[in-house]
């Protein structure tokens, strides 16, 4: 070929690979097929091999190359690479905005208040420099003034343009640029030198892929994007960096020099002019009018980042008047014209304070950690769980050990690690319980099973039903605690008995399942709302074998004659019902042999008094019946049909208030029978037997 003709199907072939380079690494748009792209590349390389006086830095044959470095040559940076302030609230950032105002006040300038908001990538930053538009130079932060030079490593990253693209003069134009900004900017393309500042990244996806590959080839993985990305920038062969398809997003663009303020845009201009020039950028970054809007931007990405295809660890926050970089000056190493706004950490140490194992429905025992409440990824965690014996082993966990946790994104917190350093000699090995905890059936580990299991078929169903009855309407009655959060919070490990109910904290709730912070909240109020609930719905509430409504109610007039009125404890009420012997239970009405022989087991067992020294603790407290001289003392009411103005439950607890008491058939001994609408077969009975029967009306009349 001759010579002329394959300098210009080189040139041509450099830009239409570009272009297409840019279509995909820039703008995510695949305008060619990557067999074709690289059907070009290879026609490229051949031209090249047969013209090697053509070949140049911009090439994208040049991307990998050449010889490992022995080691890396020092740059100097033409700017310092700055470092950032860091901020980790809405606090700290009104201060950080306070303190701006009041430093240009100072000088007799004011402060706007719009912000360019953008992701805080977590990778590596890097300075790219181009000299008349070409790559030249690529360098690390290093200690700010003078970095290394990784050049070759930055020259696999195909997102990273080895030739600046020339805009055209109407985009500059649209981005808000001078007349003569753009000539000055195309003077520093063609002629000068413009410097790209930015971070270099490993995506999530990469990291995945790669990891796979190591560990089917046995090679150490890698432990996450951001030593993905350093770790092989820093490596003196650049086949390394070639291999982890690394990722470069633009963040700042020197045009000249800011502090001569040469050429006018503003950040958020700035930010889209990069990608005109051939960057990839963030395309998630957002102009916000004041701290409030800033606020909002912040609190999103924190919940979304999870979505996001790369990792960010906050978001930086600058003004979008550039001129306010050099008017704003510096703090230390760092500018006051922006600041990182962090999101919360992620990882957090504190005390374990003690292990509680729950029983689950197929009777694996799971260990819970109970934690010193810590803040982590924002919320407060008091507990989580150590899925198994063998996991406490690995971890080498022992109790009172100082733990680190974490809350990754949406994940449920987990305890991480140990530091076996800080330890007193006080703590204590954690062993498995040797009878359930639940059921006190016997425990067993099938073998090589790592779980622990409880050999009671029935003790997850009989806790269900327990805890169902305890919270149901005409026991404690707790909004929001229907049968399936009942169920999730038993798995959670947060209820085992009904006495857990009360030890509910917010912080335990948020961040389960379907548990945001409103839901968490109103939840715990309305536990919190029956911490002071009647004695027969208490009663009645425990579940007691044969035990229902009624007899409930008449078990709490007879035990409230030997308790502190208006309000009983739970341990008095515990010791009070101790002392009734079989005869005694006997003796009240309606209670036969059988349900008083049940009363005296339940009220003499061990599981009760574990039972009642957790009620206790909980602070519950027992509304005890009006003595029987309500206006209603000593009358018996049946209702039947639908009430218009009260739920059944209402006027029970009405008659209840005042004295009397009410059952669910009719007989001799019954004093009223209240008709609602459509009433049952009771009202013929009633009529019968002679009752004294009540419409709604007359009732409500005579519960005033
Ligand atoms: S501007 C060199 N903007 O965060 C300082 N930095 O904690 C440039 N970073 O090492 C500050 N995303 O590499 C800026 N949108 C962004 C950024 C960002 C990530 C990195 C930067 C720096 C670190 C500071």
């Amino acid at each position: 070929m001759d010579k002329k003709i394959a300098k210009n199907r080189i040139e041509k072939l450099k830009q239409e690979i570009d272009y297409h380079r840019r279509q995909y690494h820039v703008y995510d748009r695949e305008s060619i097929s990557v067999s074709a792209l690289d059907s070009l590349k290879m026609e490229l390389f051949r031209l090249e091999n047969e013209f090697p006086e053509f070949i140049s830095a911009d090439s994208p044959t040049q991307r990998v190359g050449g010889e490992a470095l022995a080691k890396f040559q020092k740059v100097t940076h033409r700017r310092p690479m700055i470092s950032l302030y860091d901020a980790f609230s809405e606090e700290d950032m009104r201060d950080w905005e306070k303190r701006n105002i009041n430093y240009l006040a100072e000088r007799g300038e004011s402060l706007s208040s719009l912000y360019y908001c953008e992701l805080k990538l977590d990778g590596l930053a890097a300075n790219l420099r181009y000299e008349k538009g070409i790559f030249v130079q690529g360098a690390t932060r290093g200690d700010g003034q003078i970095g290394e030079d990784i050049t070759l490593n930055l020259r696999t990253i195909e997102s990273l343009p080895l030739r600046l693209f020339k805009p055209a003069e109407k985009e500059l134009v649209a981005l808000g640029l001078k007349e003569k900004d753009i000539k000055n900017l195309f003077y520093l393309l063609a002629e000068g030198v413009i410097e790209v500042r930015g971070e270099t990244i490993m995506s999530k996806q990469t990291l995945a892929a790669l990891n796979k590959q190591y560990a089917l080839e046995g090679k150490p993985l890698l432990a996450n994007t951001r030593n993905g990305a350093a770790g092989s920038l820093r490596q003196l062969d650049p086949q390394i960096a070639a291999e982890r398809h690394l990722e470069f997003y633009a963040y700042d663009l020197i045009l000249g020099d800011y502090e001569r303020g040469e050429i006018v845009l503003s950040r958020a201009a700035a930010d889209k002019l990069v990608e005109l020039l051939g960057f990839k950028r963030v395309r998630d970054n957002k102009l916000c009018h004041g701290l409030a809007e800033v606020f909002v931007f912040q609190r999103y990405w924190e919940k979304n980042k999870d979505k996001l295809p790369f990792f960010i660890d906050g978001v930086v926050v600058k003004y979008d008047d550039l001129s306010l970089w050099p008017r704003l000056g510096t703090v230390g190493k760092a500018p006051r014209y922006m600041v990182a706004y962090k999101f919360s950490a992620e990882q957090a140490t504190t005390k374990l304070i003690d292990v509680v194992w729950q029983v689950g429905r197929t009777g694996v025992l799971t260990p819970t950690a109970i934690l010193e409440p810590v803040k982590v990824g924002g919320v407060t965690i008091g507990r989580s769980t150590l899925h198994n014996l063998d996991e406490i082993e690995r971890l080498g966990l022992r109790l009172g050990d100082t733990v680190i946790v974490e809350r990754a994104g949406d994940v449920i917190p987990k305890v991480v690690a140990a530091l076996p350093n800080l330890r007193t000699g006080k703590e204590k090995v954690i062993q498995a319980p040797v009878h359930c905890p639940r059921c006190g059936a016997e425990i067993s580990r099938l073998g090589d099973d790592v779980a622990y299991r409880c050999l009671n078929k029935n003790c997850y169903a009989v806790a269900l039903r327990r805890l169902g009855h305890f919270v149901a309407k005409g026991a404690l009655d707790i909004e929001g605690l229907g049968p399936k959060i009942v169920e999730q919070l038993v798995n959670e490990g947060l209820l085992e008995d009904v006495a857990d109910i009360f030890a509910l904290r917010r912080e335990d709730l948020i961040g389960l399942n379907g548990f945001a912070e409103k839901k968490a909240e109103k939840l715990v109020a309305a536990i919190k709302s029956r911490q002071e609930v009647a004695l027969s719905r208490f009663l009645f509430a425990l579940g007691i074998s044969h035990i229902g409504e009624e007899s409930a109610q008449t078990i709490a007039v007879y035990l409230s004659k030997f308790l502190s009125s208006p309000i009983g404890r739970p341990q008095e009420l515990l010791r009070v019902a101790k002392k009734c012997r079989l005869d005694d239970w006997s003796a009240l009405a309606d209670i036969g042999p059988v349900v008083a022989a049940s009363l005296f087991n339940f009220w003499h067992s061990q599981e009760t008094a574990a039972l009642f020294t957790k009620f206790e603790k909980s602070g519950l407290s027992l509304l005890l019946p009006l003595p029987a001289s309500g206006a209603l003392a000593g009358k018996t009411f049946v209702l039947t049909g639908s009430l218009n103005s009260l739920t059944r439950q209402e006027a029970k607890d009405k008659i209840k208030a005042k004295g009397g008491k009410t059952q669910e058939s009719v007989s001799r001994l019954v004093d009223y029978l209240v008709v609602g609408e459509a009433p049952g077969s009771k009202l013929r009975e009633a009529e019968k037997l002679g009752v004294k029967i009540l419409t709604e009306t007359e009732f409500l009349k005579l519960i005033q």
